[in-house]
This record gives C-alpha cells, sequence and structure tokens, in this order.
C-alpha cells in the first residue's frame, strides 16, 4: 500500500507492507540509527515524534503514520538543542553510544518542552534503556541542558 506522510517537515509518499513496522521503515529512510532495540517497546531507542507526541516507532505499522507529522532525532540535530545535548555532555564528561544518542535527544526535547522540566527530569531520564551512562547521570546531562537552555533564553 502506498502512504503519504511528513517526515521532518519534508512530504514523502512510499509503498510499504503491511506488516511493516515504523521503526523498519525509518531505518530504510536513515533516520534510526544504532544498534536495533527490543521492538517490544522497553528500551526506548526507538522514539520519535508524531504529530508532537513521543511515540515507539516500533509499535507503530508503517500505515497508521498516514497523513500524521513524523519528527526523527535528525531534525533535532539542525537545531539549538543539539548544542546544549552537546554541551552537556561535553561538560559532564559523559557521553551517550551511538545506540541510544538519538532516542537521548528525543527524549531531552520532550523534556525541554515541558513547562514541568524540572521535577520531571529523572522520569525523561528513564526514558531510554541503554548501561552506557547511568540514570543518574542521564539526569545530570539533563539537568545541565536544562541550565543552559534557561540560561541561553534569558
Ligand atoms: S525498539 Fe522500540 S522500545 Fe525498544
Amino acid at each position: 500500500m502506498e502512504i503519504s506522510f511528513s517526515l521532518n517537515d519534508a512530504p514523502i509518499t512510499v509503498k510499504v507492507p503491511p506488516h511493516l513496522r515504523l521503526s523498519a521503515l525509518l531505518r530504510d529512510l536513515g533516520h534510526q540509527q544504532g544498534a536495533r532495540g527490543c521492538r517490544d517497546g522497553s528500551c526506548g531507542r526507538c522514539l520519535i515524534f508524531m504529530d508532537d507526541r513521543l511515540m515507539h516507532s516500533c509499535l507503530l505499522m508503517a500505515f497508521e503514520v498516514r497523513s500524521t507529522q513524523i519528527h526523527s532525532a535528525k531534525y533535532w540535530q539542525e537545531r539549538r538543542i543539539m548544542r546544549y545535548f552537546l554541551w552537556a555532555q561535553a561538560m559532564q564528561r559523559l557521553f551517550f553510544c551511538e545506540g541510544c544518542r538519538d532516542a537521548r535527544l528525543l527524549s531531552l526535547v520532550y523534556l525541554l518542552e515541558r513547562d514541568d522540566a524540572p521535577v520531571e527530569m529523572t522520569a525523561c531520564a528513564s526514558m531510554v534503556q541503554c548501561t552506557c551512562v547511568s540514570q543518574h547521570d542521564v539526569a545530570r546531562i539533563f539537568r545541565l541542558a536544562y541550565r543552559l537552555k534557561v540560561h541561553d533564553a534569558g
């Protein structure tokens, strides 16, 4: 079947088989890097934004994105938030691995767009399950990224 949707603000039309997961489609389109995840919704490595909601792309079928707006990590890699993400890691001397980096960026985007970001820090830091950086240190990186953003805005 043929589906059309918006991917990082660009219109896209592709043919997909009915059993194809969105995570597989995005990987084929070069929009999800890193190691393959659990495909059952538990590791968080396949996070994407669908109509501004953070979703696990492994739990969605490709045809379900018809007429939606999808934003992958690539979209934010070219935006200011990427600086906070990179600076906070460098300042803490802690770096996310290739397998979780994109999903960590998306969970930080989700966090920084919330009004209650300071109280949701720990919850957002645990959205992605990866052992490259401890959950405690992920929260430290996110806290610093938040402070950098607030400082930048002021
Ligand atoms: S691959 Fe989707 S949550 Fe793990």
